[in-house]
């Protein structure tokens, strides 16, 4: 992370500094609500792993992941108040579940393949994010927010990123 990008820390990160940033960057409110509607996901996969699965390894890396995506969660919501939230997140949530029950009733393998195509696709969503952000002030700090969760695990799939924009 090269930190010469931003001149706020990304606690300086809130709904006023994004309605800022908001003008200048085309499609910020949308992709902020996928965002937020993805990690919403990313928050329901782990639990339904955790729902359903009872090898230890599985768990221990569920566990940490929850507690990861809690925060990223936690991070969005701060940035996006709840009138420009998806509408669908309930949606999202069930849809998540399922993502991360499913495979965890086969097993560990089919659990790290699923979460790996999943981290696979939120790399390329939150690189054309960044790509349009400017590299200073609140829009530097976000981007370097996204620089940091690009690399972890999130959720999403691109129709559910899609509606997620719109809805
Ligand atoms: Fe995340």
């Amino acid at each position: 992370m090269s930190s010469h990008l931003a001149t706020l820390p990304a606690s300086d990160l809130n709904t006023v500094a994004v309605a800022g940033l908001a003008g200048g960057v085309p499609g910020l409110i949308a992709d902020l609500r996928s965002d937020h509607a993805g990690e919403t996901g990313a928050v329901a996969i782990y639990l339904g792993i955790l729902a359903v699965s009872r090898d230890p390894q599985v768990r221990h890396f569920a566990r940490e992941h929850l507690t990861t995506e809690r925060a990223h969660l936690a991070q969005l919501g701060a940035l996006l108040p709840p009138g420009q939230r998806s509408a669908l997140l309930p949606l999202w949530r069930v849809a998540g579940w399922f993502t991360g029950f499913l495979p965890a009733l086969i097993g560990a393998r089919a659990v790290y393949a699923t979460i790996e195509a999943v981290e696979t696709f939120v790399d390329h969503h939150y690189e054309e994010q960044i790509r349009k952000l400017p590299a200073h002030g609140p829009g530097g700090a976000l981007r370097n927010c996204l620089m940091a969760w690009r690399w972890l695990v999130g959720s999403g799939s691109a129709l559910a990123v899609k509606a997620a924009r719109r809805v």
